[in-house]
């Protein structure tokens, strides 16, 4: 394997040649901030975010999209990256209703984090705003599109899944939005919420509805517990407050990103303390029903009752 040397804010680094700017800095404990990238699907480069300063390049480039060269100077923070930063935060906040006090993502939001970081307190820019419906129209996931800063995390993760590519963008310029198949709610398309979509989702735009209102994720202690229903081996967390198990999600980092849905409900049977109650999808409605209904049961039971 060939190897490059670089400098990061002026410390040398070596890395595989290939490897992006952003790995490289990485490799070397510099943190620079990302919206869109996600190391386990295709690059993208749209965020911007993660722009650094090359002496030699005219622009700033995404680090996410571009290789290490040998003898490149990086800058990760210099007034021009912290400035552009910046603007890209203060153009996101101008359409993002600012509600993290009751937002399910406090605590765990990538824009709340770098807005923090950035000192980025105001919009800085004024216009119209968006006011989308919420989509809670299914038993797992709210989408809130108005918090969506388009970062395509979701769509890209939906896309690898064999079969799915549920979302993708839809509309444009300022209507741009993640849609599914003819913009309907997420109950009426192909989603089999298998949640990675949430799980990469870096702000408040996807939330798991069983968790809603359950606690911060800062009150959370988490365990990691693999899956045995098949051989994949997925790996999930069962999230608990106060000793109390309240919720299995898939973990975001881990083996192959758990995508059934038979897993994470059959991990919820297991390790909740309130299970969920099941739910069937009835003349295109999702409807609780029992146990004994959603596993087909009833009759069974019925005759073993008459019998007793
Ligand atoms: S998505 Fe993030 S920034 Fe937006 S309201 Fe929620 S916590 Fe706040
Ligand atoms: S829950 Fe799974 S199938 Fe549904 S949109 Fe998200 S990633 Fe796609
Ligand atoms: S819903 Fe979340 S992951 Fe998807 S594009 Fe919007 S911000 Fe990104
Ligand atoms: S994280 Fe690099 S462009 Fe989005």
């Amino acid at each position: 394997m060939s190897y490059v040397s670089l400098t990061i804010n002026g410390v040398m680094v070596t890395v595989p040649k290939g490897t992006t700017v952003l790995n490289a800095a990485r490799e070397a404990g510099v943190f620079i901030p990302t919206f869109c990238h996600d190391p386990n699907i295709p690059r993208f480069g749209a965020c911007r975010i993660c722009v650094v300063e090359i002496p030699g390049m005219r622009n700033l480039p995404a680090s996410c999209v571009t290789e290490a060269t040998e003898g490149m100077e990086v800058y990760t923070e210099s007034p021009a990256v912290v400035e552009a930063r910046k603007t890209i935060l203060e153009l996101l906040l101008a359409n993002h209703p600012q509600d993290c006090l009751t937002c399910e993502k406090n605590g765990d939001c990538r824009l709340q984090d770098y807005a923090f970081r950035y000192s980025v307190k105001e919009a800085g820019f004024k216009g119209e705003s968006k006011d989308y419906p919420l989509d809670d129209t299914n038993p797992y996931i709210i989408r809130d599109a108005n918090k969506c800063i388009l970062c395509g995390r979701c769509v890209r993760t939906c896309n690898a899944i064999p079969d799915r590519s549920v979302i993708d963008f839809g509309y444009r310029g300022f209507n741009t939005k993640i849609v599914t198949a003819m913009d309907t709610p997420l109950g009426e398309s192909d989603c089999v919420y298998c949640g990675r979509c949430v799980t990469v989702c870096p702000v408040g735009a996807l939330a798991w509805k069983p968790l809603a209102g359950k606690g911060r994720t800062w009150e959370m202690a988490r365990q990691d517990v693999t899956c045995t229903f098949c051989d994949s081996g997925c790996v999930f967390e069962v999230l608990s407050k106060d000793g109390k198990n309240v919720g299995v999600i898939p973990k975001a980092s881990g083996n192959g990103r758990p995508l059934c849905l038979k897993g994470r409900l059959g991990l919820e049977l297991k390790y909740l303390d309130d299970p969920p109650p099941p739910y069937l999808k009835k003349d295109g409605e999702f409807a609780q029903v029992s146990w004994a209904e959603a596993l087909g049961l009833e009759d069974i039971l019925a005759k073993l009752d008459n019998k007793g």
